[in-house]
């Protein structure tokens, strides 16, 4: 199956395809995670990133559709991929309708406010980038990843500012692009203000899994 994820900052985009993915065996692909794991690494490519990410802006698309033209390429994502956080507007949209076709696309809906209260208590593993919330879901061990025991850090693109700054470029940018998926029918919607869980089996319901 070849799923798009499309939502707001902090509607669970991650957190829905991290348990998606372990049901479908199918690749996670986060445009998001390849540059932080990039910044990390202190690669050309996240050292471009970096500069567009710490403001909250859009990384510029000529950089994001090569990398994803390279990665939906690899053997792994031939048959099935989940994407998060691309396409993120029409240039990317149409770039995507050129290299593949997609089964469906999940909007996961939410309002600013709760996103921004989402984002404030995000935590994310330092070493394997499991995401955690210090409300909705906490780790077992105050500060220390489930997985491997590592510290959980903020994300530095999640100050304030920059918080506001993906908003506003959500709406304008990526908003609109669901228009084109429902002309296309393969859109489906879910309310991102439920549980994590029941968020999980809205997706599952509408996906016919
Ligand atoms: P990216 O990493 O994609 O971030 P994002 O789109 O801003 O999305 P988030 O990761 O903030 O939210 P999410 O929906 O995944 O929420 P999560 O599951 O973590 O992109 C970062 C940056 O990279 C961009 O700003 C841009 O600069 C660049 N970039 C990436 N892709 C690009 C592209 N295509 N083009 C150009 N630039 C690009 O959940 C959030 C929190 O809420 C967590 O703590 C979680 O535990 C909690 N939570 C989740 N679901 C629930 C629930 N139902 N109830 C309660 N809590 C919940």
């Amino acid at each position: 199956m070849k799923l798009i994820f499309i939502g707001p900052q902090g509607s669970g985009k991650g957190t829905q395809a991290f348990r998606l993915k372990e049901k479908l065996n199918i690749p996670h692909i986060s445009t998001g995670d390849i540059f932080r794991e990039n910044i990390k690494n202190n690669t050309e490519l996240g050292i471009e990133a970096q500069k567009y990410m710490n403001e909250g802006k859009l990384v510029p698309d000529e950089l994001v559709i090569r990398l994803i033209k390279d990665r939906l390429s690899q053997d792994d994502a031939k048959t099935g991929f989940i994407l998060d956080g691309f396409p993120r507007n029409t240039e990317q949209a149409k770039a995507l309708s050129e290299a593949t076709d997609i089964d469906k696309v999940v909007l996961i809906d939410l309002d600013d406010a709760t996103a921004i209260e989402r984002i404030g208590g995000r935590r994310t593993c330092k070493k394997c980038g499991t995401v955690y919330h210090v409300k909705f879901n906490p780790p077992k061990e105050e500060g220390k990843c489930d997985e491997d025991g590592e510290e959980l850090i903020q994300r530095d693109d999640d100050k304030e500012e920059a918080i506001k700054k993906r908003l506003e470029i959500y709406h304008k940018e990526t908003q609109p692009i669901s228009d084109f998926y429902k002309e296309q029918g393969i859109l489906i919607s879910v309310d991102g203000s439920k549980s994590i869980d029941d968020v999980e089996k809205d997706i599952n319901k509408k996906l016919g899994l």
